[in-house]
């Protein structure tokens, strides 16, 4: 009997349990549908009135309730994905080392930036790198507040309900710090990967190409009683805010964490130099396929924490740690034919279209092929690579993937070309917009001149302008871009367009909410976040202007130096390339050479380019970026210089900490100097400090200014 026209009070015990089975699939469906295929099945109100209809049979039949209850389904999980964390300590990640003789080199910079002599003990961590995410978990006063996955490294999504279904996660600590961010990578079984892509495609579900991804999608699930059916695990490798040390060499730090309930690593091991470690990258290597998940290499730890504290950071990645990645997978396929792409600053690059292959557990069948000189087998230099063979289409090419990086053919077997397959002829001419494609000297790569007007690079540019560095618009990824370049009512065509957009769509008969895909509230919700980055930080309007060699940390350097947009755009429409106080201003900058400041100043004086900009710049409210003035330090802001010889300490050591403290570290003294920090031996640094009435103090006093003594 139909069950499902039945009111519920008229229900007897038996149909009320029928109903109920009925109803939990299908609501349970829809909540698939709507939650993560972002495709509703069913109107909100016929959701809502079975819900409600359910609920109440469970109300007259409280024995009836399933287990499989849909009033238990955790939350109306937002539509718009996961709340944003902002950690507290920035998630890093880590610098490659890919030989023998990268490994040696990881020491001996260390030793360098320590002024470690070659012999001195110097003690390293070495442990698998865990193909996962990773993923920090702040407990206070021993309960778990919170988990966040890295995201860009500052804000990371909130998967905190998620992480509490995770087995090997504590929920609450005995004797930790009050506050304490334990970080490690979530991963997933080869057993449980294979098992659940069994139950995956027995129910229908998307499987996954392979366990990471698996990893990645089962802890990012909006409904966490999904992530529950899920087999994740944790390995804890690391830490953030601790609000006491944990101990005093990461080796006792991990002890630590174990003896907290973590699982970590039992292939961690206490290295004494290079030689020990690469041993152990090789008894790791030689067990990789017995041990029951995926790793990608080995991660080396200078083992003593303060050595770590000293030797900091780069702009992303510790000093102190290096991946050494596992050679790449290889693979052979047929390449069916070879493309042109039109980046954002204009380079043609050829793509390899392959039948797909298998490389290392996942599909590939794209692959770059650089550049035309890497096509006809020769590198940069003109020296012959793969013994001078060139690359055809229809030939049997070996593809090559290492971790992350993008796949590229690596090789070809002459053997097995097609009798008629021809040299490739590379073109000269655009294949987007017909303009000229010029080689400079010196230049690998080959570029369309067709500037603003090729609908490639407008488009990349474009892409690049809303990616994550940039403007990050919530709604308006490369698919929407795409779509609204093309677009003949209400164009976007260059990155101002995206901030007249409302109003040329209030001006406009053809809104955007009538067309197919768009409603009144999909439409204000785009336009709100475009609204929203009309406030926006200079470092990322320097950033979002996709300028060649002028990438996030640069960007970050310039605002930092300049603070305003004013002074920044006056300063480049001022300065010429090679010569003049602006140019050495800009050369001044640590961090920025000849050839990124060229292509700066170059771009402020193209008309069309410079045109482009002021017209975006007028929709903008840009905000001025301080001299870190965000760092409570003495030094903040300050620009000092070091000459004579350091004691206490390396150059790089001295300069690096002076940065992190917020000063600026410049090479020579001139007005704009704050103070000289000089070691014996000092000369005309000294001499010019004094004569200028600089402020001259020695390494002890430095030390104690900033409070290291
Ligand atoms: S240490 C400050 N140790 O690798 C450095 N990372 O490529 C903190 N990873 O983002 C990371 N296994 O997700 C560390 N044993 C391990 C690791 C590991 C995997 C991941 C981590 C990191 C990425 C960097």
């Amino acid at each position: 009997m139909d069950t499902s026209v039945i009111k519920v009070e008229d229900l007897s015990h038996d149909q009320a349990r029928a109903e109920l089975a009925r109803l939990a699939p299908v609501l349970a469906q829809a909540d698939a549908a709507y939650y993560r295929h972002d495709a509703p099945e069913m109107s909100d109100a016929d959701y809502d009135a079975l819900k409600r209809r359910n609920a109440a049979i469970e109300a007259r039949f409280p024995d009836l309730k399933r287990a499989d209850s849909p009033s238990d389904t955790v939350g109306a999980a937002p539509s718009d994905g996961f709340a944003k964390v902002t950690h507290a300590v920035r998630m890093l990640s880590l610098g490659n080392a890919f030989t023998d003789e990268d490994v040696a080199e990881f020491d001996t910079r260390i030793r360098k930036y320590l002024g470690l002599a070659d012999d001195a003990p110097l003690a390293y961590t070495a442990e698998p790198k865990i193909d996962g995410l990773s993923l920090s978990l702040r407990y206070e006063n021993g309960q778990l507040v919170q988990a966040a996955t890295r995201g860009d490294g500052e804000t990371g999504e909130n998967v905190t309900a998620n992480a509490r279904t995770i087995a090997d996660i504590p929920a609450t600590l005995i004797d930790a710090p009050d506050i304490l961010e334990v970080r490690g990578e979530v991963y997933m079984a080869h057993d449980d990967f294979a098992a659940l892509n069994a139950r995956q495609s027995e129910a229908g579900q998307k499987t996954f190409a392979n366990p990471r991804n698996a990893a990645a999608g089962s802890l990012r699930q909006l409904d966490a009683t999904i992530t529950a059916t899920r087999p994740l695990r944790f390995f804890a490798y690391a830490w953030g805010e601790t609000s006491a040390p944990l101990a005093q060499t990461q080796s006792d730090a991990i002890d630590r964490l174990q003896a907290l309930g973590f699982q970590t690593n039992p292939l961690t091991q206490l290295c004494d130099g290079p030689q020990a470690m690469l041993e152990h990258y090789r008894g790791i290597e030689a067990q990789r396929a017995t041990l029951g998940y995926d790793i990608d290499g080995v991660v080396y730890k200078v083992n003593d924490l303060a050595l770590q504290a000293r030797l900091g950071f780069r702009s992303t990645t510790p000093r102190w740690a290096t991946a050494h990645k596992f050679p790449a997978e290889l693979a052979w396929t047929r390449l069916e034919k070879i493309e042109i792409q039109v980046g954002r600053t204009g380079a043609l690059s050829p793509v390899a279209r392959l039948h797909p292959v298998t490389v290392g557990g996942v599909v590939v069948s794209n692959a770059t092929l650089h550049n035309e000189d890497y096509i006809a087998g020769r590198d940069s230099k003109g020296n012959t690579i793969r013994d001078g063979k060139d690359i055809r289409e229809g030939d049997w090419v070996q593809v090559y993937r290492a971790g992350d990086v993008i796949p590229k053919v690596a090789d070809t077997d002459l053997a097995k070309r097609p009798d008629d397959a021809q040299p490739y002829q590379f073109p000269t001419t655009c294949p987007e917009c017909g303009s000229d494609a010029i080689r400079e000297e010196g230049d690998a790569v080959r570029r369309c001149t067709g500037g603003l007007i090729c609908p490639a690079q407008a488009v990349e540019k474009l892409k690049h302008f809303v990616s994550r560095g940039a403007f990050d618009i919530e709604g308006l990824g490369a698919k929407q871009v795409e779509m609204f370049y093309h677009d003949p009512v209400l164009p976007i065509r260059e990155p101002a367009d995206i901030f007249t957009l409302r109003a040329r769509d209030a001006a406009n008969l053809a809104r955007l909410k009538n067309r197919d895909g768009w409603g009144e509230k999909s439409a204000e919700k785009l336009f709100a976040a475009i609204d929203e980055r009309r406030n926006i930080a200079l470092n990322r309007v320097i950033f979002g202007l996709g300028i060649r060699h002028v990438g996030e940390s640069a960007s970050q350097l310039l605002a930092q130096n300049y603070h305003s947009w004013p002074a920044f755009e006056a300063a480049m429409t001022a300065a010429a390339v090679g010569e003049g106080a602006e140019w050495e201003q800009l050369l001044s900058i640590d961090g920025v050479g000849a050839v990124m400041a060229t292509e700066l100043v170059t771009v402020f004086h193209q008309d069309a380019e410079r045109a482009s900009i002021d017209r975006l710049v007028a929709q903008l409210n840009i905000q001025d970026v301080a001299a870190r003035a965000d760092i409570d330090s003495p030094v903040a802001g300050k620009t000092v210089v070091f000459t004579g010889t350091l004691e206490k300490m390396t150059r790089a050591e001295a300069k690096a900490r002076a940065e992190a403290l917020g000063a600026k570290v410049a090479g020579s003294v001139s007005a704009k100097t704050d103070l000289l920090i000089a070691g014996p031996g000092a000369g005309s640094k000294a001499k010019k400090a004094a004569d200028l009435g600089i402020e001259t103090i020695d390494e002890d006093a430095w030390l104690a200014l900033i409070g290291d003594a």
